[in-house]
């Protein structure tokens, strides 16, 4: 048995200090990390412990209001409760990962800490993994531990927090794609395909920058930064915004959206057909030069 513990060096980790110093029996299955706030735990962090060999892992930060930077230890709190919301998704006990909350002075605290996760690994047993984890960036980190320790794969809207918010697009999308040309990180992309313009989000890339909604907020105002899901997650694309083409009157080739061409008020003529009919009345004298 494994179990992993992030401990803030200000409180966290005194308490484990202290309770070693004072000779308090705790369980030697623990391995803490000695971190410098709990603020900077990262959800990809204890996913990948787990994935990696440890049955259940922890954050012990300073007490609510007491951080030494302000509010590392709510950032941590909001995580776990991202990281339990993961593992819930892919069929793991999200019990298998807590964060608690102690003094410097308060080396039961931290006995209490460790003594719980062990209690709860002995109870559900050691985790199964099937697979070793990725390093390829931080949500790619995430998505290729949960595989590794997934029993099953709901996908289900996952909490918002900051870092992990990805545009969701409304019915007012056109499928213009101005997202597309816009986003700095590549994590969108547009493609027309049978008879379909469909618009792909790689969630692993996007950074919430949020100029994809800005772009969007001159156009239709189809875009918010929301939620991703699970789904989104683990996969490398997925689609986000699908549209029925309109085929062009004269050569019969797919290339808009009918709400583009409502919105621009143009006929259902292709750019390459519009530019040959011009090209032939200007040869004909039709069209002054
Ligand atoms: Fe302890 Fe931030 S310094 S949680």
């Amino acid at each position: 048995m494994r179990v992993v513990g992030f401990c803030c060096n200000e409180c966290a980790y005194a308490a484990a200090d202290l309770a070693g110093s004072t000779h308090r029996v705790h369980p030697p299955e623990v391995l803490v990390v000695r971190i410098p706030c709990s603020g900077i735990v990262d959800p990809s962090w204890l996913v990948y412990a787990l994935a990696k060999g440890a049955d259940a892992v922890f954050v012990a930060g300073c007490r609510k209001g007491e951080c030494h930077y302000v509010d590392g230890n709510f950032k941590a709190e909001s995580r776990v409760a991202f990281v339990k919301e993961l593992l819930k998704s892919v069929g793991v006990e999200p019990e298998r990962v807590e964060m608690f909350f102690m003094a410097a002075s308060e080396p039961h605290k931290f006995v209490e800490a460790a003594k719980e996760m062990v209690r709860r690994v002995e109870e559900l047993g050691p985790l199964e993994r099937k697979g070793a984890p990725k390093r390829e960036g931080k949500k790619g980190v995430i998505a290729s531990s949960l595989l590794a320790i997934a029993k099953t794969v709901i996908d289900a809207p996952l909490p918002e927090i900051p870092g992990f918010r990805v545009p969701n697009f409304s019915s007012e999308c056109i499928g213009c794609g101005a997202c597309v040309e816009t986003c700095p990180e590549r994590a969108l992309k547009v493609r027309d395909y049978n008879g379909k313009r469909v618009i792909e989000l790689n969630a692993r890339r996007c950074t919430s920058c949020g100029k994809c909604v800005e772009v969007c907020d001159e156009v239709e105002k189809a875009l918010t930064l929301g939620g991703m899901t699970l789904k989104q997650l683990l996969e490398e694309w997925s689609v986000v915004s699908a549209h029925d083409l309109v085929e062009c009157e004269v050569c019969g080739r797919p290339f808009a959206t009918q709400r583009e061409l409502d919105r621009s008020g143009s006929p259902k003529v292709c750019p390459s057909c519009k530019e040959r009919l011009s090209a032939r009345a200007m040869v004909v004298g039709r069209v002054g030069p």
